[in-house]
């Protein structure tokens, strides 16, 4: 039978016959397969692990800053900070079109993790949260033809775009390959993980870049980053959180007509995108008490300069998306 602790120690195990004393590569991404797999290596190889984490500058409020602290401070794991905000906001400024700004910001982290890497160097491997299914769709890796070995072409957080360059081949290192993401769940909760990232809803890699539909301006990023904060903070004080597949906010680029005091404003609304699903491949839209819409309503609108009207989106998926972009 499967038992974490035999998984665990057998990984370790593996780990350390493959990689020797060599060093390994791995891109921190917050979600819990990245923050297990950094886990298990940090046990397995210590040191010779480099843990870098590039901030595009399109997370979640908060978050970079806490994934960091808590892998140094709390699990004493070096991560390699990467702030790349900047360098981010200007590939996508302008770009209204979806798809555009997933291959830009894509090619950017690409592009980012290539300078880091180089800098921070040579390393033999690069280490991968590949999942079983990722192994099966298989699409995002090559087998070296001599070795037999897998290698990375792409990473997996931007799977969906941009591989590697030629000169920037790494070998593999992909512990988690025979896990289905449950057993992923199990394994990170073994080891130490806090409930915050082992049952952390899923997050795109593009982030929020995604959820200011049309052009992305700092200022609609940091209108749509409280707005989402607030999103996550009352239903985390209301005790919904695992309720939801997926809980956020959306930005609209357009403004409407509103009164505060005896103000008019002019101002953008926000959608609330509160979400139950399985699998994320179909979704209903929550039926969620009307007091749990009023208090959002209330708090985005009143704490957040910016927005004058909040919607909820009462559409499931299909035939609408999870996200707007
Ligand atoms: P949709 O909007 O297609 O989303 O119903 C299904 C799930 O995929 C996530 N999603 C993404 N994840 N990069 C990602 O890593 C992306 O570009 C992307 N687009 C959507 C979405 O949050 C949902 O969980």
């Amino acid at each position: 039978t499967w038992t974490t602790e035999a998984f665990v120690e057998e990984a370790i195990r593996e780990v350390r016959a493959k990689v020797s004393d060599k060093r390994v590569l791995l891109a921190l991404s917050g979600g819990v397969d990245s923050s297990t797999l950094a886990f298990l290596l940090h046990q397995a190889i210590g040191d010779q692990l480099t843990c870098m984490f590039i901030d595009q500058g399109f997370m979640r409020k908060e978050e970079p800053e806490r994934l960091i602290k808590l892998f140094r401070e709390r699990f004493h794991i070096p991560v390699h900070y990467v702030n790349a905000r900047d360098r981010f906001l200007a590939r996508v400024v302008g770009v209204t079109d979806p798809e555009e700004k997933r291959r830009r910001i894509g090619h950017e982290f690409i592009r980012v993790f290539e300078e880091e890497s180089k800098r921070l160097g040579p390393f033999d491997y690069l280490a991968q949260g590949t999942l079983y299914p990722d192994v099966i769709e298989s699409a995002d890796t090559n087998v070296d033809p001599k070795t037999g070995e897998r290698v990375a072409v792409k990473i997996k957080s931007h799977h969906n775009v941009g591989g590697l360059p030629k000169d920037l081949q790494f070998k593999l290192v992909e512990p988690l390959r025979k896990l289905f993401k449950d057993e992923v769940r199990k394994v990170g909760r073994s080891i130490g993980l806090p409930e915050e990232i082992v049952r952390r809803h899923p997050f795109p890699g593009p982030g929020l870049a995604i959820r200011i539909i049309g052009e992305i301006t700092e200022e609609r990023l940091e209108i749509l980053r409280d707005a989402d904060f607030i999103v996550r903070d009352e239903i985390h004080k209301q005790g919904l959180y695992h309720d939801f597949w997926q809980a956020f906010a959306v930005l609209l680029p357009i403004r409407s007509v509103g009164v505060m005091g005896d103000q008019r404003t002019y101002a953008h609304p926000i959608v609330l995108r509160l979400i139950s699903s399985e699998d994320g491949m179909t979704a209903d839209w929550s039926r969620v008490p009307y007091d749990l819409l009023e208090t959002l309503s209330n708090r985005i609108v009143n704490e957040v300069p910016g927005v004058n009207r909040v919607v909820y989106d009462i559409t499931s998926k299909p035939p609408g998306t999870i996200e707007w972009e």
